[in-house]
């Protein structure tokens, strides 16, 4: 299981080094969650501030999108060196479009569903997808309750695509991530129990052991 820190839960008085600490202790992607005030009821950030952190590690930057037109900002994410960028089918960007936008860029495209969001959204583009990100909270906030019924959608969607990487976000702690790692999912993001742990790099190290212990045989971690 890979693990994905948000920083939406960090100090941002000091996001730089925040990002530092967390790629020191074990963090396999850094979660960027952008949003627009408008897709979701909350601001965060834009490219100028990924711009400006994307020196503090080496580790891939996971840009989640929740923003009305990601289209229109693809190129700024790219140029501000986003790996991958996870965009939400419900926004009012073309999908196909976008999809391609992001690729043509060099970065993976990614699409977020929403959890009152059908798997079956997703089924046109999956060939054409890096990963699926399907929210395990509704999208806005961190620090909210992991819905275990998303499981379903996650077994939908890697049933559709055999070995699809599925990314889970919203509510991961020790518990909910076996119940993720045995539903086949790949990456995990969490925010409130890695950034708010008194020890970061144990609670990594936690819950990547969790995972382990509950993953079905035979499943891979990504790489
Ligand atoms: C919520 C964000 C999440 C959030 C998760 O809309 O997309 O990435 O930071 O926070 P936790 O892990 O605290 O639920
Ligand atoms: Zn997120």
């Amino acid at each position: 299981m890979l693990i994905a820190p948000s920083v939406l839960a960090s100090d941002f008085s000091k996001l730089g080094s925040e990002i530092e600490r967390i790629s020191a202790c074990g963090a396999d992607w850094i979660h960027l969650d952008g949003m627009d005030g408008r897709f979701v009821p909350n601001l965060t950030f834009g490219a100028p501030v990924i711009a400006a952190v994307r020196k503090c590690t080496d580790k891939p930057f996971d840009v989640h999108l929740m923003i009305e037109e990601p289209l229109r900002y693809v190129p700024d994410f790219l140029k501000a060196g986003a790996d991958i960028i996870s965009f939400h089918i419900e926004s009012k960007s073309d999908p196909a479009e976008t999809i391609a936008a992001i690729r043509r860029g060099g970065a993976k495209a990614a699409i977020a569903v929403k959890p009152g969001t059908p798997a079956e959204a997703v089924f046109p583009y999956l060939e054409d997808l890096y990963m699926v990100l399907v929210m395990t909270v509704e999208p806005g906030f961190g620090g909210q309750s992991f819905m275990e019924d998303m499981m379903d959608k996650v077994r939908a969607l890697r049933a559709r695509r055999p070995g699809l990487l599925v990314q889970v976000d919203g509510g991961i702690q020790e518990k909910t991530v076996r119940v993720a790692a045995r539903a086949g999912v790949g990456v995990c993001v969490a925010g409130t129990s890695v950034f708010r742990a008194k020890d970061a790099g144990a609670a990594i190290a936690a819950l990547k052991k969790a995972a382990e212990e509950a993953a079905p045989e035979g499943e891979e971690t990504p790489c």
